[in-house]
């Protein structure tokens, strides 16, 4: 296998599960968002507020493309990874994609109390999320190999479904 590739939407706990699958298989973890972060020296929020969202999406897609060129690893993407067709098909030919599907109730349950996402600064969090998985929703399934529910499983349950799909 290449990489497993973690996608789906805030909050269906790519970075939890994807850890946890990284020490089951004994391969290493890296998280996008994390490492968008560290090329750029500065938090997801400085980069929104800084650079905009167009900004933030030119650092995600050269990340990525990078990682989705390594071999072996367990990979989280951010939420919006796949909205560029160029990422898409990085994704596609980057190793196996697995769709970590949530609800919106439970995306809003598990973001509640994070700062760390600009697009839920809004006024309304959960139209935003409801409005992201219509647009986003068919791009994810368009490249996954496996579609995991992860609505109210532990994480444990999820990962043993994923492998046990892999
Ligand atoms: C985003 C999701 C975030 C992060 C950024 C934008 C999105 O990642 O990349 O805030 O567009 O859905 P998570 O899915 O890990 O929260």
């Amino acid at each position: 296998m290449r990489n497993l590739i973690l996608v789906g939407p805030m909050g269906a706990g790519k970075s939890t599960i994807g850890r946890l699958l990284a020490k089951e298989l004994h391969l290493p973890f890296k998280d996008s968002d994390k490492e968008i972060e560290v090329r750029t020296g500065a938090d997801i929020p400085w980069i929104f507020d800084v650079e905009g969202e167009q900004g933030f999406r030119e650092r995600e897609q050269a990340v990525i493309v990078d990682l989705c060129q390594e071999d072996g690893l367990v990979l989280a993407t951010g939420g919006g990874a796949v909205l560029r067709q160029a990422n898409r098909e990085a994704l596609r030919a980057g190793g196996r994609v697995v769709y970590l599907h949530t609800s919106v109730e439970q995306q809003l349950e598990r973001t509640a109390r994070d700062r760390n996402r600009p697009l839920l600064r809004a006024a309304n969090p959960e139209q935003v999320l409801r409005d992201l998985m219509a647009t986003r929703d068919p791009l994810y399934r368009e490249i996954a190999d496996v579609i995991i529910e992860t609505d109210q499983r532990p994480p444990r349950m999820v990962v043993q479904e994923v492998l046990s799909r892999l």
